[in-house]
């Protein structure tokens, strides 16, 4: 094999740095280079040998179809996401697959994104931490990553043109945070450029992102391969820092790169480049004769699946289930589960539990009596009534009613985004007529995306979240009915309680071929609990059937920006389970708008009943930092920084204010700062003042320089005005350089100190 592209002749190239076929790289036999072989992920392998599609349309080898990532995000657990990874490296490499399409990390910005079901979470922290131990897992197996969509691709509209309008710091502290998480955490083989614009010019073609950042700034050595089709012009795109374009095969772009080369209008230097990180990829080579067991990869899919599931609402503990019980089972998700997503990263799933099979036969070394009655036919709504006439008359006779819901596929999937956040009125029919006849009521979710649960959560006992759970997850949800498993997931979305709530309900999907983030660093929690908004549940809510108590929190700082905190946890409970460890970070230090607080560190523990441990968090720069505009780049500010040991985004269990030195960075003055600024200045605010004064007696004021009490500033219309208009104004009484100067200077102590 080559050591470097040089080597190579510029058709090879041009050739290898363009798809060969649509899941394959150009393999160069003569000079040792092997075809690399990719496809989807992110939570199967969807490996296609015939007819061959991004959209998920055509036939694709049986495989594993692992808890997408809204659902391993809802298990905040690292640990599910490396096992989830970890898998797929064994699947991938029996299926001859060299790089895996996943994960995917764009931001939950609205409940009505299409592939929220692919995404982790609304934060940027517990997205960069699960999609950096799936990375490295399933590199640490063998087979290369593809972290996407590379960036700011957080809805389905027009996702081939519109242009992500985002401010550099909402970029910099959400929108581009996981994936500098997982760039220098976890090296992913590739990351993928997305399709949309952000601020205007195409991922594909952006400079500023595919080399200023990721490369010189992140330090990014892996290859970039683009979205499928996201290539419009393939020498621009070389030029930005786009190494490989897919699918293949694209003769025409090759030869476009050797026409611009030997023209003189690309530097052959930067098709070496790209060469030499595609070249890179030849180490992603699949062993042939490996395999996967399918029964065991099924038992680990319903397992993690368990760990998934969020627990909303257990009214009278009506879960876990009581032996003995008469049970109806309704809905038909019930029978033909939601599990998965549409588009690119549909999974041919090797079997696919239903949840009542597993109700049944849990019910049945129980004692209890379960029946199951349709409820409703989402493919047949003409026999609505007469499904739910007959569910609700079995919940008449029951201890307790089960209702599945959800979501159907026709609603939520890649290629188009969602246009309501309420369940079909027919299921709400039948989520309120059976909780009006049963003694008690258990709603189960299917969904992507998060739900609207108004106009029937009042009325119902429980809601267990399940989410879109893989292949396993109708196993699962019977064990977390039946309290096999005790519930442990914990919402990675808020809940709202109306989308008119959401803080990009303005913006989203956009007009005109523009989608402005005018929410800025406001995303999700960040917003509801900055402005006092009541939700309907919190990001990081969940509930068990056992009972956690934390105490003796200790912050301590372990630098000027670093803290650490230690946490003891409890089972007080009677039953087995795991807890979450939550703590979030509130601080106003720094010259800007801090969201009232995020998540800075977490962790999962599972404890047995009466058993405690005592875990240890860091708190990284990343955290405590915000993005300074006018420095461009991130700065922990001096102040004080309070951590909070929380039950969720809005429950404060306990917390510490500790003050950090910081990187001690006074942002400079410059003539673009306020008077105000200005005059605090010990040196040149005195000469503001008198140039003030002079200014004030020309104008036939009688007030002296010494009337102006500094301490008590001056009047805000002066105050608050650039220094520039004030030189402007004060027609050479103020010399902009000079004023510079003097900020620039020693602060020498103020003469009237
Ligand atoms: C699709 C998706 C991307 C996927 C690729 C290949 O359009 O956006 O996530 O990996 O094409 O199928």
């Amino acid at each position: 094999m080559p050591t470097d592209a040089a080597q190579l002749t510029l058709a090879q190239k041009a050739s290898l740095v363009t798809g060969s076929s649509f899941w394959s790289t150009q393999p160069i036999p003569d000079a040792g280079v092997a075809s690399v072989t990719m496809t989807d992920g992110p939570h199967g392998v969807r490996r296609q040998q015939q007819g061959t599609d991004h959209l998920g349309l055509h036939h694709a080898e049986p495989a594993t179809c692992f808890p997408p990532a809204v659902a391993v995000g809802s298990s905040w657990s690292a640990e599910v996401a490396a096992r989830v990874g970890a898998a797929l490296a064994v699947e991938s490499r029996a299926l001859g697959v060299g790089v895996l399409l996943g994960p995917g990390i764009n931001i939950k910005r609205s409940p009505l994104g299409g592939r929220n079901f692919e995404y982790y979470s609304e934060d940027p922290l517990l997205s960069g931490e699960l999609a950096s131990a799936y990375v490295r897992a399933l590199q640490a197996g063998g087979v290369g990553a593809s972290l996407k969509h590379f960036a700011a691709n957080d809805q389905e509209t027009d996702r081939m043109t519109i242009s992500s309008d985002v401010d550099e710091r909402t970029l910099r502290e959400v929108h581009l945070s996981a994936f500098e998480r997982v760039v220098t955490d976890a090296a992913p083989a590739t990351v993928m450029c997305s399709y949309n614009r952000i601020n205007g010019v195409y991922a594909s073609e952006n400079h500023w992102l595919l080399t200023e950042v990721l490369r010189e700034e992140w330090g990014y050595e892996g290859a970039v391969v683009s979205d499928w089709g996201a290539v419009r012009d393939r020498v621009r795109s070389l030029e930005a820092g786009l190494d490989l374009a897919m699918p293949g095969p694209q003769g025409l772009q090759a030869q476009a790169i050797v026409d611009a080369v030997e023209s003189g209008r690309l530097d052959v230097a930067v098709v070496d480049r790209a060469a030499e990180r595609v070249l890179g990829l030849q180490r992603w080579q699949p062993d042939a004769a490996s395999a996967f067991d399918v029964d065991a990869h099924h038992e680990l899919a319903r397992e993690l699946a368990a760990e998934c599931a969020v627990l909303l609402r257990n009214d009278g503990e009506v879960l876990p289930l009581a032996g003995g019980s008469r049970i109806l089972v309704t809905g038909e998700f019930a029978i033909d589960p939601r599990y998965q997503g549409g588009g690119s990263s549909h999974v041919n799933a090797t079997r696919v539990d239903a949840p009542f099979e597993g109700i049944e036969a849990f019910g049945a070394a129980r004692g209890c009596e379960v029946r199951f009655e349709r409820g409703f036919d989402s493919a047949d709504t003409a026999t609505a009534d007469a499904l739910r006439d007959a569910a609700v008359a079995a919940a008449a006779e029951a201890d307790v009613a089960i209702v599945f819901a959800g979501n159907p596929e026709s609603e939520e999937s890649e290629g188009f985004d969602r246009t309501r956040l309420e369940l079909a009125a027919e299921q709400v029919l039948l989520i309120r007529e059976v909780a009006a006849a049963a003694p008690r009521t258990v709603v189960v979710l299917a969904n992507g995306g998060v739900v609207s649960l108004e106009g029937w959560h009042d009325e119902v006992d429980a809601i267990l979240e399940g989410f879109l759970l893989g292949q396993g997850g109708g196993h699962a949800l019977a064990e977390l009915l039946f309290g096999v498993v005790s519930p442990s997931g914990r919402l990675a979305e808020t809940i709202p309680l109306r989308l008119e709530d959401t803080p990009s309900h303005l913006t989203f999907p956009g007009e005109q071929g523009h989608v402005r983030y005018a929410e800025g660093v406001m995303v999700g929690y960040r917003h509801y609990t900055t402005v006092g908004a009541p939700v309907r549940y919190p990001f990081g809510h969940g509930l068990g059937y056992t009972r956690f108590a934390t105490s003796d929190v200790v912050v301590t700082a372990t630098g000027p920006d670093a803290i650490a905190v230690e946490v003891t946890v409890a089972n007080v409970g009677e039953l087995a389970g795991k807890h979450v460890v939550q703590l979030y970070l509130h601080t106003d230090a720094g010259p800007v708008r801090r969201p009232a607080r995020v998540l800075a560190a977490f962790t999962k523990v599972a404890l047995d009943p009466g058993t405690s441990t005592r875990v240890r968090l860091e708190l990284d720069r990343r955290v405590l930092a915000y993005w300074d505009v006018e420095l461009h780049r991130f700065v922990v500010a001096t102040g004080d920084y309070t951590v909070q040991l929380c039950a969720d985004a809005v429950t404060v269990l306990d917390q510490a204010t500790i003050a950090l030195e910081g990187d001690g960075i006074v942002a400079g003055l410059t003539l673009q700062s306020t008077v105000g600024e200005w005059i605090a200045h010990p040196v040149a605010g005195p000469e503001i003042v008198n140039a003030l004064m002079a200014l004030s007696a020309a104008a036939g004021s009688q007030a002296q320089a010494a009337d102006i009490d500094l301490s008590a500033g001056i009047p805000d219309i002066v105050g608050l005005m650039p220094m520039v208009q004030l030189v402007h104004l004060s027609g050479g009484g103020l010399d902009g350089d000079h004023l510079l100067a003097l900020a620039a200077g020693p602060a020498l102590p103020h003469p009237s100190a």
